[in-house]
């Protein structure tokens, strides 16, 4: 899943690995976690996830393999906020060459800049089970409380308006390349992202039909 901050690639993530059953691989929220857990590799990624500049590729790379290697993505995974730059897309290409299993689609969600904010600046999360919610199209039943676990929901460190548009800076200058470059490969399927959450879902769904004939 490819798109710029807040396009929802983690909301349709959610959603297909459990259509698919397959797991889901966020990179945002392994760091995240790492840091909480305060390992060497989440210290290292701390200050660059609060400005909302990229982590340096070789950390990614050698983060996304080690993921890769477990036993549940033997059978598939969905990749969220991977590869964010063309050295990790070309770095996961020769990864998935070695384990001869390559990549099926990049699925890339399309928003405008100010609908993004939008949705930055009014999304929740759980802390505990990571599901998303948004304060006015995906509000959770309680006020500020996890529908899943009962946990009470953050607004994310990097959720701030002026973090928000470095995010969107840093993606049209360093992420913005891995689009052409799947395009070139004739993996790319472009979803416009402005559209309801279920409608998003089902324009993925019938694209990747289209697209694997199998699935
Ligand atoms: P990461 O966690 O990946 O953040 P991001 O790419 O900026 O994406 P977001 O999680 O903010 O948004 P999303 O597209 O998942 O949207 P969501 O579904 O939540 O990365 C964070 C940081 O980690 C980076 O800045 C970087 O420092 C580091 N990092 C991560 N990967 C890296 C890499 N590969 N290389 C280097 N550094 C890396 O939806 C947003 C909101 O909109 C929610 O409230 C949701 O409810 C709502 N919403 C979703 N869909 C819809 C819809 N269709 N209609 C209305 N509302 C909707």
């Amino acid at each position: 899943m490819i798109g710029p901050p807040g396009a929802g690639k983690g909301t349709q993530a959610a959603f297909l690995t459990q259509r698919f059953s397959i797991p889901h691989i966020s990179t945002g929220d392994i760091l995240r976690a790492e840091r909480k857990r305060n390992t060497n590799l989440g210290r290292k990624a701390a200050s660059y996830l609060d400005k909302g500049e990229l982590v340096p590729d070789e950390l990614m790379v050698e983060m996304i393999e080690s993921r890769l290697g477990l036993d549940d993505a033997r059978t598939g995974f969905i990749l969220d906020g991977f590869p964010r730059t063309v050295p990790q897309a070309e770095a996961l290409d020769a990864m998935l060459a070695r384990l001869n299993r390559p990549l099926q689609a990049a699925i890339r969600l399309d928003l405008k800049d100010d609908d993004i904010v939008a949705r930055l600046v009014e999304r929740r999360v759980c802390p505990r089970c990571g599901r998303i919610y948004h304060l006015r199209n995906n509000p959770p039943s309680t006020d500020g409380i996890c529908d899943t676990d009962g946990t009470r929901l953050y607004h994310r460190d990097d959720d701030q308006e002026a973090t928000i548009r470095n995010r969107l800076k840093v993606y049209r200058t360093q992420t913005a390349p891995v689009i052409d470059y799947y395009d070139k490969q004739g993996l790319l399927i472009t979803i416009p992202a402005h559209l309801t959450i279920d409608e998003v879902q089902k324009r993925i769904v019938t694209a990747l039909r289209e697209e694997a004939g199998t699935l």
